[in-house]
């Protein structure tokens, strides 16, 4: 942690309070000594003068030297203390300042900390491209396993720019029902308490991206995006060729199974060898196709915003589809070869509703744009018949939550004084507008 100005101030005002106290002790026992020395000494006979007395000084001696000593003595420790009292309360407020400074540090360091063991396995990295929850067993309404999946768990870089605090404390205190997003707070039955979430959130506010960066995250994700729409509209070939991958990797564990130099293993490699080539013939297609609807976003808005919505980049924090089109985050349409998943439908509702007949519920493009600026808010009413449906639900894409958010670690109050300025959140008014337009097309 870099040490602030502060801390350096209290420190150096502690040492010179450490080197008076140490004086005056100091002072103390040679004062003590040579007093106890000079008891020691006998001034006389007893019978004339008690051992512990000594001739007094003469009234010369009391009103001149003496006198002037002990006044002198007086004027300089009041000269101290009126100088040095003043002095140690101007430091006061440094000293407080400091030692906010390091107790927040303290908390990020420790959330930290609680982030690299509990969140960073999905996650990955906090200011990162986000991760995969690996391995997740899906199961049916009645418990029954479907698949072993990998599922999309959503960079947290740009968590806040498009959460308020209360919302991302509601998901992590509840987390992602049907997903493998666990709850962590005590509210949701999980192992952290209040403290602790608090400061896994202070240091995801520590670790926010730059605006620059987001945008920059957001047009990165375009080609993955273009891909995919690629093969959503030519199912039939990426059907094909997913079905060929499926059927390569088994082979190739069957492979794995048979002794190297066999002349069963030699011909079962020539046959993967020409399921490859016919893999690889289809995906270059599929990879073709997709630079042309890269190339068709810039000049017609409709793609450009179905692109948006699907955007992959960072786990597809950036993007729609992971909430509103079930099995977007487990890559649905690969798994053809099983029945009981079924494919992606754009749009068709997950965890969040069906945007199909989206226009009945705004009325305008204008007024569907405004709510995906802002995001629902809990319990608040919206377009003709909506409502917010708690905590961390649907975000905001065009907002700038840092006033929200200056609760937040008192280190980022700093930071958040002036945030907002030119700060649009994730999403440009344009790009909403283009994503809202690719909705309202499809029905
Ligand atoms: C087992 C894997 C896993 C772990 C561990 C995990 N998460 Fe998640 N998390 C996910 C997945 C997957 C999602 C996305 C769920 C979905 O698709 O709706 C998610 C979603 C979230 C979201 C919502 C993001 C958004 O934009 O919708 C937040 C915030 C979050 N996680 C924070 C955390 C934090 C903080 C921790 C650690 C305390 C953590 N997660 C641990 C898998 C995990
Ligand atoms: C983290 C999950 C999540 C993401 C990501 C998300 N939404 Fe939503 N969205 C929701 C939820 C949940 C609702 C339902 C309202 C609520 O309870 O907040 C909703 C509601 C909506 C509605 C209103 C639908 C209706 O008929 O009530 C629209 C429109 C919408 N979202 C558009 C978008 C767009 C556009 C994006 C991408 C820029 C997006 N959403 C990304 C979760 C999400």
């Amino acid at each position: 942690m870099e040490i602030s100005p502060h801390l350096i101030a209290a420190s150096a005002q502690r040492q010179i309070g450490y080197v008076i106290v140490g004086i005056v002790l100091t002072a103390m026992v040679i004062y003590w000594l040579f007093n106890w020395l000079a008891g020691r000494n006998e001034t006389g006979s007893e019978i004339e003068l008690a051992a512990n007395r000594k001739p007094n000084m003469t009234d010369e001696e009391m009103e001149t030297k003496r006198l002037d000593l002990s006044l002198t003595g007086g004027l300089v420790t009041l000269t101290i203390i009126a100088i040095a009292l003043p002095l140690y309360w101007l430091g006061e407020p440094g000293r407080h300042d400091g030692l906010i400074e390091f107790t927040d540090g303290q908390f990020v360091r420790q959330g930290e900390e609680l982030f690299a063991e509990n969140c960073a396995q999905c996650h990955g990295s906090a200011n990162g491209e986000g991760g995969i929850a690996a391995d997740y067993a899906i199961v049916d309404g009645n418990g029954v396993f479907v698949e072993q999946v990998d599922w999309k768990a959503p960079s947290l870089a740009a968590v806040l720019d498009r959460f308020s605090y209360d919302e991302v404390k509601y998901i992590l205190n509840y987390g992602r029902s049907n997903s493998p997003m666990p709850a962590w707070g005590a509210p949701g039955g999980g192992p952290m308490t209040d403290q602790q979430v608090d400061k896994v959130i202070a240091y995801l506010a520590h670790e926010q991206q730059s605006s620059e960066d987001i945008a920059k995250g957001v047009l990165d994700g375009l080609d993955g995006a273009a891909r995919a729409k690629a093969e959503a509209d030519d199912p039939a070939t990426a059907n094909a060729m997913y079905s060929l991958r499926n059927e390569i990797t088994h082979l190739n564990a069957d492979l794995g199974r048979l002794a190297a130099d066999s002349a069963e293993a030699a011909a079962l490699s020539a046959e993967i060898e020409v399921l490859q080539a016919e893999h690889d013939a289809l995906d270059d297609a599929l990879a073709a196709a997709g630079v042309a609807v890269r190339a068709a976003a810039d000049t017609d808005q409709i793609v450009m915003g179905e692109l948006l919505f699907n955007n992959p980049a960072s786990s597809g924090a950036y993007g729609c589809a992971r909430c509103h089109s079930a099995g977007w985050s487990i890559d649905a349409n690969s798994y053809s070869d099983n029945p009981l998943i079924p494919p992606i439908v754009n749009g068709g509702g997950g965890f969040g509703p069906s945007l199909s007949g989206v226009a009945d519920q705004f009325e305008t493009a204008a007024d569907q744009t405004s709510f995906v600026t802002s995001g629902s808010k809990n319990g608040i009413a919206y377009g003709a018949f909506g409502q917010g449906d708690g905590g961390g639900q649907m975000p905001g894409f065009g907002a700038c939550w840092a006033e929200d958010n200056a609760i937040l670690p008192r280190i980022q109050s700093d930071r958040i004084a002036g945030h907002c300025d030119g700060r649009s959140g994730i999403l440009t008014t344009e790009q909403i507008e283009a994503i809202v337009a690719y909705e309202r097309s499809v029905d």
